[in-house]
């Protein structure tokens, strides 16, 4: 049985919030804080899961979207760095789709850095095409801003 196969993911809630805010900082140069995944989890359209994995059960990843009537956003996906590459941000991905498609969302939309290889690459094995290119849409300290890709997914 594979590590994807072994993960449940469960819809998040207010009280993953610190725990979530946590992780996202340990992967992102501008880390999300509590309050504002807070507010993520509670807006009405959120469909927000996260994946959790192992013996005791501990949160591996997390995703955040969002349903406004036929669209749907993902507007994250972090999996904790020693549980990559085992297929939980794969399965986080799926379920979103799965989850704004019975909320009534014909497309899922994401941006992504242009940059970020390994979320691309994921976008891609799970058919999302690229839609457009946004210009040095993510600033980054001290660095040169770099692109967004958007792109979109049929559900
Ligand atoms: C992007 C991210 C969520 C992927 O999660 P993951 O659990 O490691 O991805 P999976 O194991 O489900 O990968 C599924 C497929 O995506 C591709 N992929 C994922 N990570 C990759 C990498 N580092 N390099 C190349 N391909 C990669 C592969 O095709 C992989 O299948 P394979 O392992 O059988 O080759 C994870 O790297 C992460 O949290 N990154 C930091 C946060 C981030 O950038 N989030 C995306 C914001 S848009």
């Amino acid at each position: 049985m594979t590590e994807a196969e072994r993960t449940s993911i469960l819809w998040a809630h207010a009280g993953n919030a610190a725990e979530l805010a946590h992780l996202h900082g340990e992967l992102f140069d501008t880390p999300w804080n509590t309050s504002s995944i807070e507010q993520l989890l509670a807006h009405p359209g959120s469909i927000s899961l996260v994946a959790c994995a192992g013996q005791p059960l501990k949160t591996a990843g997390f995703a955040i979207g969002q349903v406004a009537a036929d669209e749907a956003e993902l507007l994250t996906v972090a999996v904790r760095r020693d549980a990559q590459r085992k297929g939980v941000g794969k399965s986080l991905v799926q379920a979103i789709g799965r989850a704004a498609k019975n909320a009534g969302a014909r497309k899922l939309y994401l941006e992504v850095a242009a940059d970020n290889t390994a979320a691309l690459a994921l976008y891609q094995t799970l058919q999302f095409t690229v839609t457009g290119r946004r210009k040095a849409y993510y600033e980054r300290p001290g660095a040169q801003a770099e692109d967004a890709i958007t792109m979109a997914l049929q559900l």
